[in-house]
């Protein structure tokens, strides 16, 4: 099966093609034929050597979803050919071993539900370590992405107000998902006290764009800043939020029923196919993505 694989740290050009063995299902695992697998900024940050150290050669992705073809020792409640979606190891690939899934609804298209893990397990864990609750407002820096649009999602649906930062261009699309947009740089404090005006109860840093100390000004309580993408977040008395999932099976659960009952929308800015995985890893890398990237393994390149 074809695989990607680097065996060097580096841009996204270490990035190959690889033929490899398909994996094997372990204790409690199942592997799945890929139909998507969701980009990550943690997928080029780990090929960069910024994360833990790796063995090479290397594989990428922690996410997908796809049919299962292969079911490990007490493994239940799932059969070969079922539609999944989860989280993985080295899901960049035609074939990829999940560890943590759930069931994929027949309404929620492949592509929707492969990119759907991280973002939900980091929304909901965010929301729930800030301690926000209904009828307050949260305001949630970098809400255009992948994690920021969850967590915006998410937040109304617990019926918590959100103010979201992203450039003007994304302003309709944040209004889409039901936040009040605003531009983020200098003077977010004042932009945020115009639109309200009875002031923030929590914040959540998704972007990590060095403004912590803002968020704190603007909240008026470090306690109740929490940041997904800055460690310095707890130099400052505020929260740093970080894995490894606590309840994934259960996320994913509630995830597909929202989505197959339309209650929250996963915008895919672009699918790839697998050969382009290093062209998604630099778009990635810019830090414009709307919703998600996704790499489809049978998708063919000329489509
Ligand atoms: N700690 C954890 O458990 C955990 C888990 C998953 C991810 N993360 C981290 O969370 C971060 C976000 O991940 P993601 O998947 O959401 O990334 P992403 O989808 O690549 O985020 C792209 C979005 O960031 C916005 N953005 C860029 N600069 C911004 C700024 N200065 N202020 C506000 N918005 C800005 C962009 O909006 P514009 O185009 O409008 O600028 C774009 O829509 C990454 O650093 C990732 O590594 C942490």
């Amino acid at each position: 099966m074809k695989a990607i694989r680097f065996t060097r740290y580096g841009g996204p050009e270490v990035l190959t093609v690889a033929e490899v063995e398909p994996p094997r299902a372990g204790l409690g695992q199942i592997r799945i034929a890929v139909r998507a697998s969701g980009v990550n900024p943690s997928d080029w940050k780990r090929r960069q050597g910024l994360f833990e150290e790796v063995t090479f050669p290397a594989g990428v992705g922690v996410e997908a979803s796809g049919v299962v073809d292969e079911i490990g020792p007490g493994v239940t409640g799932v059969a070969l050919g079922d539609a999944v979606f989860g989280f993985g190891t080295d899901t960049a690939a035609e074939q990829a071993i999940l560890f943590h899934w759930a069931t994929k609804p027949d309404n929620v298209p492949f592509e929707v539900a492969g990119g759907l893990p991280v973002i939900s397990d980091t929304a909901t864990r965010a929301l729930d370590e800030v301690g926000i609750e209904a009828g307050e407002t949260l305001l949630v820096s970098g809400a255009a992405g992948g994690i920021g649009s969850a967590v915006v999602q998410l937040a109304r649906l617990r019926g918590i107000a959100v103010v979201g930062t992203a450039s003007a261009g994304k302003h309709d699309y944040l209004r889409g998902l039901g936040a009040i947009p605003t531009t983020y740089g200098p003077g977010l404090k004042a932009r945020v006290a115009a639109l309200v005006p009875r002031g923030i109860d929590a914040a959540l840093d998704i972007a990590g764009s060095g403004v912590i100390p803002e968020l704190i000004d603007i909240v008026g309580a470090p306690a109740r800043v929490l940041s997904v993408a800055d460690v310095s977040a707890e130099s400052y008395g505020a929260k740093f939020s970080h894995g490894p999932p606590k309840n994934p099976e259960r996320i994913f659960t509630s995830m597909a029923q929202l989505c197959s009952e339309g209650r929250f929308h996963l915008h895919i800015d672009r699918t790839f196919a697998l050969e382009q995985t290093a062209e998604a890893h630099r778009i990635s890398a810019e830090g414009r993505v709307t919703g998600k990237l996704v790499i489809c393994p049978d998708r063919r390149l000329s489509s």
